[in-house]
């Protein structure tokens, strides 16, 4: 089955307003034409919104970084699933591993967000992925399933359709380590028996599962002509409009 792929640009901590706009003008340059796949951007909180204006009338979409599972109240520093829909947002990044290594994200944590952007409407991208220890150890299956069935607990069938995953090494972010294309496609095979374990066929049939790891113009075509590689988190390339234009328009 032929599911529609996702380039998706993770800015994490970068950008001024200005650089922001000025990437994100030609990143929906980039996108014309690109009609059978989705581009998103996830810029940081301080920029979303003027970023949204810039997109305005493009295809690209537009998401956050993180979200609260919460619609408002006292969570000092949190970003609501309401507030995200106010400002255009479609969708957010949830449990990353920069937000489970730095800031302490646990399983249950990350569930928790899952559900409150689900139950919100949102589109999540949930962030799994083992570090080297993990791999060297030989249990980057155990933290998978581990990080997929609890990062899931309590979402349902139906919600599913708005449930992307993102496989991301931690050994292969920001490292320009890429997972080899064997080790890519293994691991996206396994997270999609687990879906199909945790939902069923169909479900795992039509969930879109990014790579994410030093993905770069020389290595996408090949990391998306794998049978389970539905598309790309993409951070450290996606700052770079050139670079992140060459992506979209992968081959
Ligand atoms: P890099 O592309 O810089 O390795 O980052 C990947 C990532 O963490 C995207 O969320």
């Amino acid at each position: 089955m032929k599911r529609r792929a996702l380039i998706a640009g993770n800015w994490k901590m970068h950008t001024s307003v200005i650089d922001g706009c000025d990437l994100a003008t030609k990143v929906a340059k980039s996108a014309v034409g690109a009609d059978d796949r989705d581009v998103l951007l996830a810029p940081p909180f301080t920029i979303i919104s003027e970023v949204g204006h810039v997109l305005r009338g493009s295809s690209v979409l537009l998401a956050g970084q993180n979200v609260c599972w919460e619609a408002q109240g006292a969570f000092t520093g949190e970003i609501s699933p309401v507030m995200l829909t106010d400002i255009g947002a479609i969708g957010a990044i949830i449990g990353h591993s920069e937000r489970r290594q730095i800031f302490g994200e646990s399983d249950e944590m990350i569930n928790k967000r899952v559900v409150g952007a689900l139950d919100h409407d949102l589109m999540v991208i949930l962030c799994i992925g083992e570090t080297l220890e993990e791999r060297e150890q030989e249990r980057t299956f155990a933290v998978i399933k581990q990080q997929l069935s609890a990062g899931l607990s309590g979402v349902t069938r139906e919600q599913t359709s708005r449930l992307v995953i993102a496989y991301e090494p931690v050994w292969a972010i920001g490292t320009g380590k890429t997972a080899s294309k064997e080790q890519a496609q293994e691991a996206h095979a396994y997270i999609r028996s687990l879906v199909s374990e945790l939902f069923e066929k169909e479900v795992a049939e039509q969930m879109r599962i990014l790579y994410g790891g030093s993905v770069k113009p020389a290595n996408v075509d090949e990391l998306m002509a794998q049978p389970d590689i539905d598309g790309a988190l993409v951070g450290g390339a996606a700052l770079d409009a050139e670079s992140f234009g060459r992506i979209i328009n992968f081959k």
